[in-house]
């Protein structure tokens, strides 16, 4: 199968300036000649286009609105017509707002060929927010409540009605930080949140063990790759990093076994934010982890 990289240059979700730079960043770090080596075909398809970030304040609740919306419907179209042509999509962020046009296109794409869907979720943050509740207005901490069917329409309706998709497709992993109201949300959602207290008790194998458990052969799993999932000593380059994330070892171990469970369909990188790396080395330690989730493995068999 052919795996297609489209870059989305934007931070318009973001409350820092620099997540545009990430393709770039990933592409410097030599994703694609990687993938390429473990034997993959790998297709760069570019970048996609979209409104400039004009920064300013939110209105209503939301940051950049309309911009959002440009951004995903490109987001939308793009990861579509990738699954639709067989291919394995990564798109290379940009801030997770994107991941409303991706997981969209994801889940019509599971509903026309009959998959079930599973999102593993990789991130700091449950990014349940809504105008309501969030404390910055930015939308990367609401995509999860959009595609859940809350948030403005030209969000939740991104693919023609909402729901998008049901709260339990979603396995949220590595998550420290939810805002007060936030909590309530998640909460009556009923999204199954693997926090980092739990890895912390249980410890990544069993962890992944339930995110990934009923995984099958009809199982369409795509990883939304939030790089602030990582703990910020190793992962500094996300503009809003959270301390008491997983450290290497534990972020290969999360990346071997999704790997292993052999049904990983799409992935989006997001949030990598150059401004704030030193040398590239989040880059890097990104283009290693996707090494993993494609079959890269330390164990000698
Ligand atoms: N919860 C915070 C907010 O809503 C931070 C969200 C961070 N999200 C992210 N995708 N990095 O503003
Ligand atoms: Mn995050
Ligand atoms: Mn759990
Ligand atoms: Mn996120």
């Amino acid at each position: 199968q052919v795996i297609s990289l489209i870059g989305v240059p934007t931070d318009i979700g973001a409350g820092h300036r620099g997540a545009s730079m990430g393709p770039e960043a990933l592409r410097v770090a030599k994703l694609a000649e990687k993938l390429t080596r473990r034997g993959l075909e790998v297709v760069d398809r570019g970048n996609l286009q979209g409104p400039m970030n004009p920064w300013l304040p939110p209105e209503n609740g939301y940051r950049h609105l309309p911009e959002v919306v440009a951004w995903n419907t490109a987001v939308y179209t793009a990861i579509y017509e990738e699954l639709n042509a067989g291919r394995l999509p990564i798109m290379l962020g940009g801030d997770h707002c994107l991941a409303i046009g991706s997981i969209t296109a994801v889940a019509r794409y599971c509903r026309e060929q009959g998959k079930k869907l599973r999102v593993l979720w990789l991130d700091a943050h449950a990014d349940f927010n809504t105008a309501q509740v969030t404390p910055s207005g930015n939308i990367h901490g609401m995509p999860v409540a959009c595609l859940c069917g809350q948030g403005p329409q030209a969000l939740t309706e991104l693919g023609g009605s909402s729901p998008t998709v049901t709260p339990d497709v979603f396995r949220q992993i590595g998550i420290r930080s939810v805002d007060e109201g936030e909590k309530r949300l998640v909460r009556e959602a009923r999204i199954t949140i693997h926090d980092m207290r739990h890895i912390d008790e249980a410890g990544v194998k069993r962890v992944m063990e339930e995110a990934l458990a009923g995984i099958d052969d009809d199982t369409h799993v795509h990883v939304s790759f939030d790089v602030d999932f990582l703990d910020p000593s190793i992962a500094p380059g996300v503009g809003t990093t959270v301390r008491g994330g997983p450290n290497y070892r534990e972020a290969q171990l999360c990346m071997e076994m999704i790997a292993d469970a052999g049904r990983v369909a799409s992935v989006d990188i997001v949030e990598l934010n150059p401004a704030f790396d030193k040398r590239n080395q989040t880059a890097r330690l990104a283009v290693d982890l996707i090494e993993s989730l494609f079959g890269k493995s330390t164990l000698i068999r």
